[in-house]
């Protein structure tokens, strides 16, 4: 069949969420974001596998009602099978395993961080093969060289915090609450990025680091707050707009190694960081002055979601790639 109707399910941290793929697009995408972590400032993986549970159910509804499909006309499976939390993780491939049992259907295990990279393929205009993805999530931070669909290769990572986890600590940092990365983002938009300036980390080959950029973060705003405890009320928004413009600046000089290194410019950009306005906009600049082509998703394919992992389970069916009820949840 090469049309057939999937039913993806990405359930690896904190975001519910369910897809139908079908005649031959993502029809549906359907995301619930889990709020109870907020008083928490982080993910708590136990509240977050029960909240799965609570959401499982409706959510799947949801993305059917929303494609117009019902359960008896789908004709595979699909879920995050790894990396992420695997209490999270267990909830969407039980549930999906569940109903492939119940409905006598195959299933397909998905790794969410290929997904998010093939995210770039669920609107046209697609990127030509071979092309480099820069992965920017809650949890990694990637270059990605991309072969072909399924054949993707890490060519670079961050040793250290994840681009995500450097916007989300700067945030807990200002006092704003979790996630944080997308006030850092709205403060931003407000400030002057010139105002401070922190320090690009020599890391070398096509890896990241940000533990450095975080360190000297925490030291400039003690030191600032002793001469005035109202700094960073009175700052916010030249703060954030300076360590953006740092997180933002030491990616994408990264990425423009990597495109010198092999030669190639069709450039995608993914994960829940590439909702970042400020590094949308200085990648189009970058894209302007290097003759790349630049993909980015839409907003709503950018953070988790379960529209990547239908079109990266899509692809993997018409590769035959299937899996066995067998199939367990996999933390890394
Ligand atoms: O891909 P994702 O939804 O989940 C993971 O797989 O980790 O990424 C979540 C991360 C969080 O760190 C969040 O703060 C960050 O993406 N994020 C942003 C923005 N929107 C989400 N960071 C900066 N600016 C944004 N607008
Ligand atoms: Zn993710």
């Amino acid at each position: 069949m090469q049309n057939p109707t999937i039913l993806a399910i990405e359930s690896s941290c904190d975001d519910t969420s369910a897809a139908v793929f079908k005649n031959g697009k993502v029809a549906s995408n359907f995301i619930c974001n889990q709020k109870i972590h907020e008083q928490y400032g982080g993910v708590v993986p136990e509240l977050a596998s029960r909240d799965h549970l609570k959401n499982i159910v409706p959510v799947v509804e949801e993305a059917l009602k929303q494609s117009n499909t019902k359960l008896e006309h789908v004709d595979v499976f699909a879920c995050t099978v790894a990396p992420g939390l695997i209490g999270s993780l267990m909830v969407g491939v039980c549930y999906a395993k569940g109903l492939a049992m119940a409905m006598n259907k195959p299933l397909i295990g998905v790794n969410h961080m290929q997904a998010h990279v093939l995210a770039n393929f669920i609107d046209e205009p697609t990127p030509k093969f071979p092309c480099l993805c820069l992965t920017v999530s809650g949890g990694h931070t990637q270059i990605v060289l991309i072969k072909n669909f399924l054949e993707q290769e890490v060519i670079g990572e961050t040793l250290d915090d994840a681009a995500g986890e450097a916007f989300d600590k700067t945030a807990k940092m200002l006092g704003l609450p979790y996630p944080g990365g997308p006030l850092v983002d709205k403060y931003a938009q407000l400030g002057n990025p010139k105002t401070y300036d922190f320090p690009e980390p020599k890391i070398a080959d096509l890896n990241f680091s940000f533990s450095g950029l975080k360190t000297s973060v925490l030291y400039f705003l003690q030191k600032q707050k002793l001469a005035n405890p109202n700094f960073v009320e009175e700052n916010l928004n030249d703060i954030c707009a300076s360590v953006q413009q740092r997180i933002v600046s030491i990616l994408l000089n990264k990425l423009n190694k990597a495109s010198i290194q092999t030669g190639i410019r069709e450039i995608c950009i993914a994960g829940g960081v590439s909702a970042n306005s400020g590094l949308r906009q200085m990648a189009a600049d970058f894209a302007k002055q290097k003759n790349w082509n630049l993909y980015i998703p839409k907003f709503e394919y950018c953070t988790d979601n379960a529209g990547m992992i239908a079109i990266t389970a899509y692809q993997k069916y018409l590769k035959n790639e299937f899996d066995d009820l067998d199939l367990s949840p996999m933390a890394r």
